[in-house]
């Protein structure tokens, strides 16, 4: 079998620490541009957009970058079968079974939702399909209440016949995942000195929050001043403060067991950090878009030419036009959000824009 052979270990230039393996399967850097139409009918601050829907046609948006670095930790380990989960529409789930037919892996597939007909398969679902992974639909309450299980019993039906098995959490979002955005911040932080600007705040959508996680520690670690916030898809903003710390407690204590790094204080890393999350445009919940959302992303798409999703990047960025028009965000002469992807989440809403 042909696969991608991983690169060796780096010490990263921003944060200096070693930075484990990673396959090369984004196409970096994104680009980064102004949306200068829209933040003048606005009347706030310069909006600029990182473009990391540009990260791939398929291999696409915020989930390649974690998944350069989990599916390096699976072949590393002797996996020939990746297991991962999510929603039916779930970019991540999408992303992480055409990256495994790349690398000459197989993958299966555990999806939350109703199962749509064989003729009927939409957006993500249809890529699903057209990947080759083997594919398992529950409801969400039995989804809800058995993951774990669910998955633990498809490890061991692999491992009986033979086939080494590696599981990916939601969103590749886990002590290795969230790797991908420490060293996007990196990334970031070369573009705001190419471009001359530094941005005020920093935006994205939040879902399962290793991105949010990893952009938050990766600015930290780079003693960047600049804020990160995440507009909240789904939970609270108390889950994600938790669930940001607990992802950086995990990578702290992976790859930082003693501690400290030379000079560097890394135990309790975790709860210093400032996490900062707005959770005022969920809406009904995950998933549900709302009249005002639509309208933001078909704004967005003419005047600018950026697709969002209603999802994710729809919902994000409808807060952050919601933020600019309530004057919230007054005190910033730059901001710069994050599109993370997910065109594909679009087409299943196609009766919302008619
Ligand atoms: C398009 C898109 N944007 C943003 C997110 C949120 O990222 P995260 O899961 O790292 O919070 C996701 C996935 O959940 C996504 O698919």
């Amino acid at each position: 079998m042909h696969v991608a052979v991983a690169l060796p270990i780096v010490v990263n230039a921003m944060t200096l620490l070693p930075t484990p393996d990673k396959l090369k399967l984004a196409n970096l850097p994104t680009p980064i541009r102004p949306l200068d139409r829209l933040s003048e009918k606005y009347g706030g601050p310069r909006i600029w957009l990182k473009c990391d829907d540009q990260t791939g046609s398929v291999l696409s948006g915020n989930k390649i970058r974690k998944l350069e670095f989990c599916l390096a930790d699976a072949l590393e380990q002797g996996a020939q079968m990746i297991i991962t989960c999510g929603g039916l529409q779930s970019n991540h789930c999408r992303a992480t079974a055409l990256a495994a037919a790349q690398l000459g892996l197989q993958s299966h597939l555990v999806l939350r939702g109703k199962k749509p007909p064989d003729n009927d398969a939409d957006g993500n679902y249809l890529l699903d399909k057209l990947s080759g992974a083997a594919v398992s639909v529950y409801p969400p309450k039995i989804y809800m209440e058995s993951l774990p299980g669910l998955i633990a019993e498809l490890i061991e039906a692999y491992s009986s016949k033979g086939i080494k098995a590696y599981s990916i959490p939601t969103g590749a979002s886990n002590a290795v995942g969230i790797w991908g955005y420490i060293t996007a911040a990196e990334e970031l932080l070369a573009d705001f000195k190419r471009l001359s600007f530094s941005p005020d705040e920093i935006f994205c959508a939040t879902g399962s929050g290793g991105t949010q996680a990893g952009l938050t520690l990766g600015m930290h670690l780079a003693g960047a001043k600049v804020p990160v916030t995440g507009f909240a898809v789904c939970d609270d903003n108390a889950y994600f403060d938790q669930k940001v710390r607990q992802d950086v407690l995990a990578w702290q204590q992976r790859y930082f067991p003693s501690g400290a790094y030379q000079d560097r204080q890394l135990a309790g890393i975790h709860t210093d950090l400032k996490v900062r999350t707005i959770d005022r445009y969920i809406g009904a919940g995950y998933a549900k878009g709302y009249a005002e959302l639509y309208s933001s992303i078909s704004e967005v798409a003419s005047l600018e030419g950026v697709v969002l999703d209603p999802v994710y990047t729809g919902k994000a960025f409808h807060g952050l036009l919601s933020e600019i028009k309530l004057g919230n965000l007054s005190h910033c002469s730059d901001v710069l959000f994050l599109h993370t992807g997910g065109v594909f989440g679009l087409y299943p809403y196609r009766s919302e824009f008619i």
